[in-house]
Order: structure tokens, then C-alpha cells, then sequence
């Protein structure tokens, strides 16, 4: 009868110590365990989120920007009533009290993210936004942290911001958001031609019409305008 060290030191010279790590995180069972877990800490901070709107957020630089400085601008500003917020996620479920006493849209293809959506939300990807509203009806259309994150065709790209054009009211807004650094930049924005139909514009609170979060993701916020005609 081999004692419990010889066993031990067997096992060691086959080297089962170094695979069993490897055999218990890929084993059924445990994988199955750890998705169940996984999904439901998903599902528990989905409804927090969701519940609570607003309770919970992400403390990153680039989002102290648009939840401090962006949106408490345009939430002040009366000539902005109709707003459009493409892409959600769990902490984009309180922008919509952010947006109070606007009315406010979201739109995501994915149906996961409905839920942190707003009461007016679309299962559709940006270049359906004509699915939401009439022509030149929206004051605002904030497209922030999509390309690259999802919205990474060119095509698809130009096909979204044209149907961002034909919803937004002449002199209305548009705000892109992108990280300029791989691995989330698939193609640049100033490659489309639909986005330089747009005009560049100096957003006052930040005094410029591009502004670079200073963190290691290089979050790029761009203000844009529909032109006036003849103005
Ligand atoms: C990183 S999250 C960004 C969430 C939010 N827009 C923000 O302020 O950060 C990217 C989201 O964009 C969505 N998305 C990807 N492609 C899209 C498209 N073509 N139109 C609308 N949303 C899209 C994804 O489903 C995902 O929920």
C-alpha cells in the first residue's frame, strides 16, 4: 500500500500538478458553475442598474466628461428638446433622468442592452434611426463609444451617421465619441464621407470642437453641426 506522500510525489513526476489548474478551470462542471455565477452577477448588476438608474457608474475620465460637462450642458439649453443616445449599456441606464424633461430615444441592435435603454427605445442598429422619429426632428444625436465597439463596417458607418443627418434638424447636434488608439478605432472618423457633411463646431463649455480625455483609451469627443441653409 503506497503511503499518501509516495502517492503525492507520483502524481508530482507525471506532472498532474501542473495540468490539474488547466483540468479544473476547463472541467464541465466548473465551467458551468462559473457561467452560472458570471451570468447571474450580470443579471443582479443589470437591475441595479436598471432599478436604481443612474445609481450605478463608470468612473472613467472620458465619462466624467460627458456625464459633467456634455450633458448637464444640453439638458440646460431649451432649444434642445428631442434627443437621440446610440448604444447602451449598465451605465447608460440613467442617462435618461439625466435627460429630464426631454424627451430622449436610445437605440442598440443588441437586445441585451434594451433593458438600460430609455421608456423610447429601438432593437436596431444607428442606421435605422429614421425608425424613430420624423425627418429633422431630433435637436441632438450622441454617438458615443460605437465605432470600434460594434459599428466597426465603413460602410455601415456612412449608412449610420447619413441616417443621423436626415433625423437631426437643420443646426442640430451631433457628439462622436471614439477612442483614438487601437484596438477601437477600426477606421477614422474623418474618413467618412457622411460625417463631412456635418460642420465642425466649437462646443462652448469646452471651448473646442474636438476634446481629448487624457487617459490611456485617447477618448475623442467631437462636436458637429447639421448646417443652416444659407446661413
Ligand atoms: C461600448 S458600448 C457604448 C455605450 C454608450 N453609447 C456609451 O456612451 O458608452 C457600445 C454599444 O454600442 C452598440 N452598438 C454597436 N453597433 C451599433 C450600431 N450599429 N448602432 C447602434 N448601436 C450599436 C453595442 O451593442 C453596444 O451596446
Amino acid at each position: 500500500m503506497p503511503s499518501k506522500f509516495h502517492l503525492i510525489y507520483q502524481l508530482a513526476m507525471m506532472g498532474a500538478f501542473d495540468v490539474l489548474p488547466q483540468m479544473v478551470k476547463t472541467h464541465g462542471l466548473v465551467s458551468r458553475v462559473g457561467n452560472r455565477m458570471r451570468h447571474k452577477t450580470v443579471a443582479a448588476v443589470s437591475h441595479v442598474a436598471k432599478t436604481y438608474n443612474g445609481a450605478l457608474y463608470q468612473d472613467t475620465p472620458d465619462r466624467l466628461v460627458l456625464e459633467n460637462v456634455v450633458i448637464p450642458y444640453y439638458q440646460l439649453d431649451p432649444d434642445v428638446r428631442n434627443i437621440v443616445f446610440v448604444g447602451c449599456d449598465w451605465y447608460t441606464a440613467g442617462y435618461e433622468r439625466l435627460f429630464a424633461h426631454k424627451k430622449f430615444w436610445t437605440i442598440d441592435p443588441d437586445i441585451a442592452k434594451a433593458g438600460f435603454g430609455a421608456a423610447r427605445h429601438q432593437i436596431a442598429p444607428m442606421r435605422n434611426l429614421a425608425a424613430l422619429m420624423a425627418e429633422g426632428q431630433a435637436d441632438l444625436v450622441v454617438c458615443n463609444g460605437v465605432i470600434g465597439w460594434g459599428l466597426n463596417d465603413h460602410d455601415e458607418a456612412e449608412a449610420s451617421f447619413e441616417a443621423a443627418w436626415r433625423i437631426l434638424r437643420p443646426g442640430g447636434h451631433l457628439i462622436v465619441g471614439f477612442n483614438d488608439r487601437p484596438p477601437h478605432i477600426p477606421f477614422h472618423p474623418d474618413e467618412l464621407a457622411a460625417l463631412a457633411r456635418f460642420e465642425p463646431f466649437s462646443f462652448e463649455p469646452l471651448a473646442a470642437h474636438e476634446h481629448r480625455v487624457a487617459h490611456e483609451l485617447c477618448h475623442v469627443y467631437r462636436f458637429y453641426r447639421k448646417p443652416v441653409a444659407g446661413a
